[in-house]
């Protein structure tokens, strides 16, 4: 059992041995009480992964300092939750269900030895919302256009190989360890986008899946599948998917019987619908409500959920149209249906308004809809935020979004509106790549997100040290000063050198890579930047513009609305304006847009050179890859700087006050 826990032919990540010295050279060990309350099979498969755990921590003569005891009075506070006691250096992890010690368990790993010197303590311990998932958008078969993994930027598919799931899932549970390490429990294992060949998944795949899942159970991971809202049609045979059709919701009462006939501890749906050519509830004049509502009455008997994605918008948007605004849309299709939920619905929703771009004001649905389930939907994997190939520590920008409060200083925070019943739900980076994620430091945003989804009140700064010491074990002062140098402040960094103030995407149609200003300005998509000779930016203003900010509550749709008081790094996004209009920060914005490019180039530069100072106190292999990867990052940041730099330039004809060459 031990040794496919620890794959040796891939990067261990943040669970190398010599992480879980601390605890080895002390001793651990598993208490199960006779008659200790089992919350069903899986609940036994955690137990046993506990125990490989343990087990692998070698035999231990002494009397063990770490005491991992399922408690039998059953789940007191919650399935997940876990009690830490320390006495004179002795730890004792209690919880009434076996994930709840699992999680107990890595928490120890994590705080290394010390977990075991602090202060005598007494502490409870449990994730602030219940769901805390990842998506893979990984196709079985290799798509002409997308690849395998769809915005994968770290290989191929972990599960899928050949056109099928693959023989050997060894890897699939090295990944649910690392997953439950950082306390992610759910995992949706295709694309959103699904295909004929994924479509099959739910039908004569089960049993391909069952295997999946069975590879992840052992860590207390939970499986759900993306399916098509035409699936009763394309898979079942029947003349519609019209959800009010009493066939069509019959159809999907089988399909979910037969799902979790398979797979009793299966977690439930993943759809997009009516979004980029997804078929969906719209074709019957019926709304998303009506959709979702005939999932849940099948998932509910099981106890599944339905994650029902809000990403819902017109992409075929005539540009010549000033009116329609992209940003707008999730708002006005999903506020109005608050309250129409089923209970087993969560409507996941895009952090921004758009589309994962490295600036955007929070998306205003979060505030919208307090009658609805809702998960936060974030993107791990860095389709925009430079493909793995630049290094982007997002944890920051994660934790700006879970702080902000839509309804100011004194209102709830946007942690606050999906804590409890809702949570989260990210895009995973992970491919077949040795490092789990292509660029070894990205490996720090997975770990990021699980951290967050566990508890949002954490330093993004602070993650980066548990990240740190677990993936480096004994990490001396520089390294860990470099890596910080490094990563810190990488997601602004990536911001100014590319698109500027909040304005968006400027970025190569089709992948999404390397700069092209107007790539998107004359195209269906709706993500445009109106820059003409006189100014740039979008006017969603209600006094002139889209009247989007008018879908924040008080006080933000006025501070948006105003320029006064907009904050600089969303100008772009909420206003258009001239050249010469001057931010807070004192320079015009041309001007800020030449600083800003210079500068962040400046920073990878500084980047490279910080890298080199500390590459020889890595392994080798993450020193050539992360060398490999910044150089390519300084190739592109330099295009970035240029590409925008002369563009506006040349529209503008306001020289660089600083006289820097700019083509
Ligand atoms: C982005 C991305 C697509 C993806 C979509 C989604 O638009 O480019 O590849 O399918 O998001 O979230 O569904």
């Amino acid at each position: 059992m031990t040794t496919t826990l620890h794959a040796t032919d891939v990067h261990p990540a943040w669970l190398p041995d010599a992480a879980f010295e601390p605890v080895a050279r002390r001793g651990a060990v598993l208490v199960v009480p006779d008659g200790a309350a089992r919350a069903g099979v899986d609940t036994d498969e955690v137990l046993d992964a506990l125990g490989a755990e343990i087990d692998a921590l070698g035999p231990y003569d002494g009397e063990p300092a770490l005491l991992l005891e399922l408690s039998g009075g059953g789940p007191v506070e919650g399935e997940e939750s876990f009690r830490l006691r320390r006495e004179r250096g002795r730890l004792t992890v209690t919880a009434g269900s076996s994930r709840g010690l699992l999680h107990g368990f890595f928490h120890v790993v994590r705080l290394g030895d010390a977990a075991f010197t602090g202060p005598d303590a007494d502490e409870s311990h449990a994730p602030a919302a219940a769901l805390r998932m990842l998506d893979h958008w990984d196709n079985v078969d290799v798509h002409p256009v997308m690849g395998q993994v769809e915005r994968g930027y770290a290989g191929g598919s972990i599960f899928y190989a050949d056109g099928r799931v693959r023989e050997d899932l060894s890897r699939v549970r090295a990944y649910a360890r690392l997953l439950a390490a950082v306390g992610i429990d759910r995992v949706a294992i295709n694309n959103v986008n699904v295909h004929a060949r994924e479509a099959r998944l739910l039908t004569d795949d089960l049993g391909e899946v069952a295997r999946i899942a069975a590879a992840f159970r052992p860590y207390g991971v939970r499986v759900h599948l993306s399916v098509s809202f035409a699936a009763p049609m394309t898979v079942g045979g029947l003349e519609t998917s019209d959800p009010l059709d009493e066939d069509v919701r019959a159809w999907w009462r089988a399909a979910a019987d037969r799902v979790w006939e398979a797979i009793p501890d299966f977690g439930g749906f993943v759809v997009k619908a009516d979004s980029e050519g997804q078929p969906g509830p719209f074709a019957y004049g019926r709304d998303h409500a009506d959709g979702a509502n005939m999932l849940a009455e099948a998932v509910a008997p099981h106890g599944g959920l339905v994650h029902w994605r809000a990403f819902v918008y017109d992409h075929t948007q005539d540009w010549r149209d000033r009116s329609t605004d992209r940003a707008r849309a999730a708002y006005d299709h999903f506020a109005p249906l608050d309250g129409r939920f089923a209970a087993e619905v969560v409507l996941q929703v895009k952090h921004g308004p758009l589309d994962f771009q490295v600036r955007e004001p929070v998306s205003p649905v979060l505030a919208a809809m307090p009658a609805t389930r809702l998960a936060l939907e974030l993107q791990v994997t860095q389709e925009y935020t430079g493909q793995q190939k630049h290094a982007v520590y997002l944890g920051t920008a994660w934790s700006e979004v879970l702080r902000w409060r839509p309804w100011g200083d004194a209102g709830a925070s946007v942690a606050d509106v999906v804590a409890g019943a809702g949570g989260f739900a990210a895009v995973s980076n992970v491919g077949d790549d040795r490092f789990w994620t292509g660029h070894p430091l990205a490996q720090a945003n997975l770990y990021a997100y699980g951290r967050l989804a566990w508890d949002p009140a954490l330093d993004p700064v602070d993650i980066l040290d548990e990240w740190i010491d677990l993936t480096f074990p004994g990490a001396p002062d520089a390294l860990r000063a470099g890596l910080h140098l490094i990563l810190d402040d990488s997601w602004r960094t990536y911001e100014l050198y590319t698109a500027p103030l909040g304005v968006g995407f400027m970025v190569r149609p089709g992948h999404h890579y390397g700069p092209d200003v107007d790539g998107y300005e004359y195209t269906p998509w709706g993500t445009y930047h109106f820059a003409d000779r006189d100014g740039v930016g979008v006017d969603r203003t209600r006094a002139t513009g889209t009247g989007y900010t008018g879908q924040y509550p008080e006080p933000w749709r006025d501070v948006y609305e105003s320029l006064e008081t907009c904050p600089d790094e969303l100008l772009l996004f909420f206003h258009h304006v001239p050249y010469t209009h001057v931010l807070h920060s004192g320079t015009t914005v041309i001007q800020h847009v030449y600083d800003s490019r210079f500068e962040g180039v400046e920073r990878v530069e500084r980047m490279v050179r910080t890298w080199e100072s500390v590459a020889d106190l890595v392994p080798v292999d993450v020193a050539v890859r992360v060398r490999e990867r910044l150089a390519e990052q300084l190739r592109s940041a330099t295009e970035w700087r240029d590409q925008v730099s002369t563009y506006f330039l040349r529209k503008s004809g306001i020289p660089d006050e600083h006289g820097r060459t700019i083509y």
